[in-house]
This record gives structure tokens, C-alpha cells and sequence, in this order.
């Protein structure tokens, strides 16, 4: 099976191209390097032993992603492209709709033309808004989301959603990530912000190696037992895994031949959709919250080191509390997160200090 990676230069998506091609899958990335550097991928295939093909291509330029379609046969996308820092959405809002919104409907598009109509989405768990419940399961209602990039995560589940409903031969996962760190254990792909970091282990990260002074901590005044925040940190290669495990649910679903052609003629009945294509949601995330001062002593004692810190008020849209239930993703797609907070904390740190200016040398 051949799968276009969107986005795939970038942080989840290269470790997912690590994980397709271990699996055996073909990848073709697109990728317009807007946030990311070509030599991820040159490294994804030196990890792996495997070749994949990549275009650099903007997803607003339909000629080229159509081109796209027609050279290399397509079975199902993930869309991991976008713009992602919460931030900047703020007082660059049209930026970040059409980007992510105009992108994903020229898409869209362009799989319908070509009859490719299998989409996993990289959604977030701030579709969650400030949760109705903690942990948060798949049910919670979509809370008032708090930024411009989220509403697109927002907006675009409902597209995608109602791309399905209008044609039930559409098949649409929807993934709600929560705080994706770490990186590959070989240290050669990672994370790599431009410019200072927004996040928390990017930022402890470049502290640890020297090249910030030391980590402000937003707030420690929460409802929480050390007054600072609480999230769902991952490992990037368990999300990479989950991908794989979400893809190949989706594509298992796919009908005997002629079942969409079926359905479309007699019309389907609810029982049927899962057999034809469908709409699934899930959380990826460990089930596990800790605060950022845990986050803080894990790194320490992963990597053997002393991070440097002072509070600072709270920073706006931040969420006191924020994690999944994950058994959803356990027992549906037998997937479950592997690595510790430890082993994400000492993974960050090897891909820093071996690529202090990420990967420009
Ligand atoms: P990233 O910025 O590293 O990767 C996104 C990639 O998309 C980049 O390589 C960028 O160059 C590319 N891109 C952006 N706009 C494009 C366009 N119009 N055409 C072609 N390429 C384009 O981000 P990431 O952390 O790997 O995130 C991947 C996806 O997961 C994003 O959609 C993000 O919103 C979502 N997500 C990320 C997190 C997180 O904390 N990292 C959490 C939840 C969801
Ligand atoms: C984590 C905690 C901060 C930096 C973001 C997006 C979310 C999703 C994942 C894309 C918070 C604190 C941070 C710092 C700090 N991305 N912090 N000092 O905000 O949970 O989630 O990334 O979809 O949509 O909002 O992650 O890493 O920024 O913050 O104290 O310098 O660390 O206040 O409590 P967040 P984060």
C-alpha cells in the first residue's frame, strides 16, 4: 500500500514515516518545508534502510498535488500539514484558516478526483476546550476552543465528518494527540522549532544543552497538587505507532469490491457504514497527566543534569488539567503508549545535544 504523508518533513510526521516504512508501507511525503528541513527525511531513510519519494508541494497548489496523484497511485493519506503554533494563530488568524482550512479542502478535492477517499486526520486534544471531564474520553463534548489553530482542528473534523456523511464511501480517523515530546532513540530525527520554543520540552530541552538561560514556569497558582499544570505527555514514536494501528483499522474497514458502489445505489443503513467507510475518533495519549515541575524532575533525573527555573504568571489558554482516557485506543486498536516520561525526557535530550541547532548542523 502506497501512503501519502502531508507534512511529513515535519516532527510527528517523520517518526510516522519511520514507523509506515518499518511496517512495509510505501511513502510518498508532501511536504512544503514551511516549518521543517528536507534533511529529516534524508534521515528517516537512513534510520530505516528504505527509500521513499518526496515532493515539495504546497497543499495549496492543487496542479501540483493533482500531478502528484496521477504519477504515484495513492491507497490513503495521513494529513499531518499545517500550521501548529497556538501563539501566532492568534494575530495571524487568516494565515492559519487558509492555510490549514483551505489546504485540506483543496486536498480533499483532489482525493475525490483521483477516488482516493481514506483520510487519517491529526486533530488535538484542545478540540476538548476546557475539559468537561477529566480523564477525557472520545465522548467529552468539544469545548470552547481556545485559539484560531485549534478551531481549525475543530473545523476541520466537522469537514471531514461531513465529507462522510454527503459520501459514505468516505473513510475518516480522526486523531486527538495531547502533548506529543520526545524523539527517535537513534537522536537523529527530533524536534526542531524555529526561533524560541513555545512549548514546554523544546524549551527545557534548549536549557539543558545551553542555549537558553532557564525555563519560566507559567503559573503556580492551579487547582492542582504543585499549583502548575497538568498534561498528557507522549512519546512521538508511540504516537508514530499509533498512526500505523489507526491506518490499518481504517483500511481493514475498506468494502469488498463493489460494496461502496452498492451502497451508493441502495443507500446504507447505519449498521453497514463501518463496512462501507466511516467516521472514527480517537484519543492518543497515555492516560497519565503530570505537572510541568514533574516534567521538569524527570528530565533531571533521565539526563542526569539541573534545569534552571523561575515562575511566571500563568500564560493565557492554558488549561489547569488535560488528559485522556485512552482505553478507547486499547481496546479498538490494540495500540497503548510504551515509553515513560523518563524515556521521552532522555530521547529530547539525546536529539538536542546531538543536534544543538536542530538540523541545520
Ligand atoms: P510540524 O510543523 O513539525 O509539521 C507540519 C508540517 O507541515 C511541516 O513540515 C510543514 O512544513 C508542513 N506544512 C505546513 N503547511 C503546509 C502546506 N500548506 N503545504 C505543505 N506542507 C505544509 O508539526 P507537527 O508537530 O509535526 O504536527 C503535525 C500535525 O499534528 C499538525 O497538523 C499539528 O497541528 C498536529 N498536532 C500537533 C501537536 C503537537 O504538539 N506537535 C499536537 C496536536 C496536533
Ligand atoms: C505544557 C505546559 C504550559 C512552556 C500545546 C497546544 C496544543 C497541542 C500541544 C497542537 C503548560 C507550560 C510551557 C514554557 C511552561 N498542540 N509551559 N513554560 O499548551 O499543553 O499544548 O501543544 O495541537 O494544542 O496548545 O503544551 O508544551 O506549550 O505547555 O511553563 O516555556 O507547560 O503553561 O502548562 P500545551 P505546552
Amino acid at each position: 500500500m502506497r501512503i501519502l504523508v502531508t507534512g511529513g518533513a515535519g516532527y510527528i510526521g517523520s517518526h510516522t514515516c519511520v514507523e509506515l516504512l518499518g511496517a512495509g508501507y510505501r511513502v510518498v511525503v508532501v511536504d512544503n518545508l514551511a516549518n521543517s528541513n528536507e534533511e529529516s527525511l534524508r534521515r528517516v531513510q537512513e534510520i530505516t534502510g528504505k527509500g521513499l519519494t518526496f515532493v515539495k508541494a504546497d497543499l495549496l497548489d492543487r496542479a501540483a498535488l493533482d500531478a502528484l496523484f496521477y504519477e504515484h497511485p495513492i491507497d490513503a493519506v495521513i494529513h499531518f500539514a499545517g500550521l501548529k503554533a497556538v501563539g501566532e494563530s492568534v494575530y495571524k488568524p487568516l494565515e492559519y484558516y487558509h492555510n490549514n482550512i483551505t489546504g485540506t479542502l483543496a486536498l480533499c478535492d483532489v482525493m475525490r478526483s483521483h477516488g482516493v477517499k481514506s483520510i487519517v486526520f491529526s486533530s488535538s486534544a484542545t478540540v476538548y476546550g476546557d475539559p468537561a471531564q477529566i480523564p477525557i474520553t472520545e465522548g467529552c463534548p468539544k469545548g470552547e476552543i481556545m485559539s484560531p489553530y485549534g478551531r481549525t482542528k475543530g473545523m476541520l473534523e466537522q469537514i471531514l465528518t461531513d465529507l462522510h456523511t454527503a459520501d459514505p464511501g468516505w473513510q475518516v480517523m480522526l486523531l486527538r494527540y495531547f502533548n506529543p515530546i520526545g524523539a527517535h532513540i537513534s537522536g537523529r530525527i527530533g524536534e526542531d522549532p524555529k526561533g524560541i520554543p513555545n512549548n514546554l520540552v523544546p524549551y527545557v530541552s534548549q536549557v539543558a544543552v545551553g542555549k537558553l538561560e532557564k525555563l519560566g514556569i507559567f503559573g503556580h497558582d492551579y487547582p492542582t497538587p504543585d499549583g502548575t499544570c497538568i498534561r498528557d505527555y507522549i512519546h512521538v514514536v508511540d504516537l508514530a505507532v499509533g498512526h500505523v494501528k489507526a491506518l490499518g483499522k481504517m483500511m481493514g474497514a475498506v468494502p469488498k469490491a463493489g460494496a461502496v458502489a452498492d451502497s451508493i445505489k441502495g443507500g446504507i443503513g447505519t449498521s453497514d457504514r463501518d463496512a462501507v467507510g466511516g467516521v472514527w475518533v480517537y484519543n492518543l495519549g497515555t492516560g497519565v497527566g503530570y505537572s510541568v515541575l514533574d516534567v521538569i524532575h524527570a528530565y533531571e533525573t533521565a539526563n542526569n543534569i539541573k534545569i534552571p527555573y523561575e515562575f511566571k504568571p500563568r500564560r493565557a489558554g492554558d488549561v489547569p488539567v488535560c488528559y485522556s482516557d485512552a482505553t478507547k485506543a486499547r481496546d479498538e486498536l490494540g495500540w497503548v503508549a510504551t515509553h515513560t516520561l523518563e524515556d521521552m525526557c532522555r530521547d529530547s535530550y539525546r536529539w538536542q545535544s546531538a543536534n544543538p541547532r536542530g538540523y541545520e548542523g
